[in-house]
């Protein structure tokens, strides 16, 4: 598809219609609570599944007119407060030189993981993200004007020990104990593969703001496996370092995006977190909001953290689950979402009655 001229160029981006997220993100007042959620883009709705049939995954990702167009299917149903760049995490490591593919069934795959210290000499050394990733800056210039500033966009990527995880793993694993035996046998070649990871991380979200994302994630989804020494050690450092160094760029600039950590069950953390220069934090189901604000408190605003599978319970007992939530968060400096992404077997309409309760209740909240 060739596209317009204009719409592949990062500027004179159609004026935000909705601030509410990003204000939120700073901690300023709201009229309502905004609400995304993650992996909004994706199979529980039946037009993604059906745009997505027969094609290959990271062939998707590859193309900024399906970057687009799947960012946006869940912005058409459902009154979001932010869309989120469709891509995967896992596009880093191809970039440094690695083969993965998505397989059906199983998820992403490596067919030559990592396995020992000299493996590091295969992958790239320096990462021209411009080259490499190119296509995710496209993809985020293509859709912040088909966006037309109805909601802020979000950029993305993996956290460094996240990456080194599937990188060592060769796909999902529920012990990451091949990972976690280079933390214990290997950490000098675990920090370097961290090192290398965070460069390119660095570069990839510069590289995203400078193609128009107007707030960054960072998924440490792989927290949970590691004991709070382990994330002292081999997380939390890189989390900081890629968050110092984007804000200390994007200031020369004169520019400033809200970024977000989410750190999954990464509990023994918490406090650090809210530490670690990124203006929200993001949490899953398993921490109660009012122990979260607590830990955290009140230096930054948090995002989540409705476990995803309430979404299976009926319309109105997901509105009660909201409203509670809502009262322990609090109205201001908050975002709501899940504790982590929709599943497929979701049913959109339960997905639209969480968008609905966040969004009735906090006004309500707020008039109190
Ligand atoms: O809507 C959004 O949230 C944006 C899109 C997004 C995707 N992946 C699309 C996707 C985001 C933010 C991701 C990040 C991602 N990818 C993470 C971090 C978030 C998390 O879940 O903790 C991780 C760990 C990955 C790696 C990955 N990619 C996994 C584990 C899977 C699932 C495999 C499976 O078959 O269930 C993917 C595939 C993937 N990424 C899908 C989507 C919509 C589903 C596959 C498809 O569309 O064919």
């Amino acid at each position: 598809i060739m596209e317009n001229d204009d719409l592949i160029l990062p500027k004179d981006f159609p004026k935000l219609k909705n601030d509410v997220f990003l204000r939120a993100c700073q901690g300023q007042e709201t009229n309502h609570v905004p609400v995304w959620c993650m992996r909004q883009a994706g199979r529980y709705l039946p037009e993604f599944r059906e745009f997505r049939a027969g094609k290959d995954f990271f062939e998707t990702c590859r193309s900024p007119a399906a970057c687009c167009e799947l960012t946006l299917q869940p912005l058409r149903r459902f009154p979001f407060d932010a869309a989120i760049i469709f891509s995967d995490i896992l596009v880093i490591p191809q970039a440094m030189g690695m083969d993965v593919q998505m397989v059906a069934g199983k998820g992403p795959t490596f067919p030559e993981p990592l396995k020992e210290p000299e493996d590091l000499l295969l992958l790239q050394p320096k990462v021209d993200v411009n080259k490499e990733l190119g296509y995710v800056f496209k993809a985020i210039t293509l859709t912040r004007h088909k966006l037309d500033g109805k909601v802020p966009l979000i950029g993305f990527t993996g956290a460094p020990w996240t990456l080194m995880a599937y990188m060592i793993e060769g796909g999902g694993s529920t012990t990451h104990s091949k990972a976690k035996r280079w933390l214990y046998r290997h950490p000098e070649a675990s920090h370097k593969l961290l090192k290398m990871l965070t460069d390119v991380i660095v570069e990839y979200l510069l590289g995203q703001v400078a193609a128009g994302a107007q707030a960054l994630q960072v998924f440490e989804s792989h927290a949970g496996c590691l004991g709070p020494v382990e994330f002292q050690e081999f997380s939390l450092p890189y989390l900081r370092d890629i968050a110092r160094k984007v804000k200390d760029q994007l200031k020369e600039s004169g520019q400033d995006v809200p970024m977000i950590v989410f750190a999954k069950d990464g509990h023994y953390g918490l406090e650090d977190l809210s530490q670690s220069h990124y203006e929200v934090v993001g949490l899953d189901w398993t921490i109660d909001p009012r122990s979260a604000r607590e830990r955290t408190g009140g230096k930054v605003s948090l995002q989540g953290n409705m476990d995803p599978c309430a979404l299976y319970a009926p319309k109105e007992r997901i509105s009660e689950i909201v409203k509670k939530m809502l009262e322990g968060f609090g109205t201001r400096g908050y975002i709501a979402n899940l504790g982590h992404g929709l599943y497929p077997d979701m049913d959109p309409e339960n997905v639209g009655a969480f968008v609905e309760a966040v969004h009735t209740h906090s006004r309500h909240l707020n008039l109190k």
